[in-house]
């Protein structure tokens, strides 16, 4: 005996709906679960096939396969829903898992990268006088005796000329032996009023040892404009020292250099006794001619400062070859 139309459609549906929520279940990732709705809800898919069969129903019969229909796609439809949150949660989890920070894990140690002391306080002193107005300049460290020396008023047979002193070059160049000669090229170049901080490295034919290097670093500033005193020079000064180091004492100590008139050393109070941490003075008449200003018209102040010197003053430090030495267990303090 053939089963009834309406048996047979019955059980089509009803055994569809067991296979495919088996079949839902077992689905294990969103992409299968959605070929899955497709197969079995799609608009080709396995109900709309088996509703095909329809037609060969007595119509009195149709409601109730419709009926039937309509539960069998209500449950699947709800299968569906509930296995793509729990796949949905599942993922969720896992990427969480997948994603933990462990904050107890040491972290990488990146090794920092410091400023050496010396550029420090180049910095430093620079942002002191760039505060005060002042333009930074700088000049060649191989020079002529022109410029280190002639016109800045060394005499011909002055000591530091000697080879004994100076590095010199094969073609009678030489290697600067101050920040001096920045003086000369700027006021060539320029007409005052100026005010201007030149660093640099010099070169001194020196032996080696706990305060001499044979390369080392000044600060040259200079300022030249109608009516300067040496009593701007002392007001800098002063206000220099104060920024640097705090208000600590200050003395001036009559001192010679070639190119200033009158001349001073400058020493500072540090750990109860005296250091000497500049040379300054008057730029000297002469100096003025050679660039061609007035002295009648200008007067100007300069100083140098010893930079080693004063990184060692800073940080206490005992011996300027430390500076030198790119021993990171020093370095590494600053
Ligand atoms: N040039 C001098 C030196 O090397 C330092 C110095 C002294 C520079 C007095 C100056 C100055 O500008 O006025 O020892």
């Amino acid at each position: 005996m053939t089963p009834s139309p309406l048996i047979s459609l019955e059980h089509d549906l009803t055994t569809l709906q067991t296979g495919a929520i088996a079949a839902i279940a077992a689905a294990d990732t969103l992409d299968a679960l959605e070929q899955l709705r497709v197969a079995y809800l799609g608009k080709k898919g396995q109900v709309s096939k088996v509703l095909g069969g329809m037609g060969q129903l007595p119509a009195e019969d149709r409601p109730r396969i419709g009926a039937l229909a309509n539960t069998v796609k209500t449950a699947l439809q709800d299968a569906l829903d509930n296995r793509k949150t729990a796949l949905q949660s599942a993922q969720i989890n896992a990427q969480l898992a997948a994603e933990t920070l462990d904050v107890t894990m040491p972290g990488v140690y990146r090794p920092q990268g410091r400023i050496h002391p010396i550029n420090s306080i180049i910095d430093q002193i620079t942002d002191i006088f760039v505060g005060l107005g002042y333009t930074v300049a700088s000049g060649p460290e191989v020079e002529s005796d022109y410029y280190n020396f002639e016109a800045l008023n060394f005499l011909p047979d002055h000591p530091a000329r000697d080879m004994q002193d100076t590095l010199y070059l094969p073609n009678g160049d030489l290697m600067r032996t101050h920040t001096s000669n920045i003086q000369i090229r700027y006021m060539q170049n320029h007409e005052p009023p100026l005010r201007v901080l030149a660093t640099g490295r010099c070169y001194r034919r020196d032996t080696v040892d706990a305060t001499h290097a044979a390369v080392f670093h000044q600060i040259e500033f200079f300022a030249v404009d109608k009516g300067i005193t040496f009593t701007d020079l002392r007001g800098t000064i002063r206000a220099f020292i104060d920024e640097l180091f705090g208000e600590i004492p200050i003395r001036f100590r009559p001192s010679f250099f070639p190119f200033t008139e009158p001349s001073a050393e400058v020493d500072v109070e540090w750990q109860g006794r005296w250091l000497e941490v500049l040379g300054c003075g008057m730029i000297d008449p002469n100096v003025l001619k050679a660039v061609g200003y007035d002295p009648e018209v200008y007067t100007g102040f300069a100083a140098g400062l010893g930079v080693e010197r004063l990184a060692m003053v800073q940080h206490e430090i005992d011996d300027i070859r430390r500076l030198y030495s790119s021993d990171l267990r020093f370095l590494n303090q600053f």
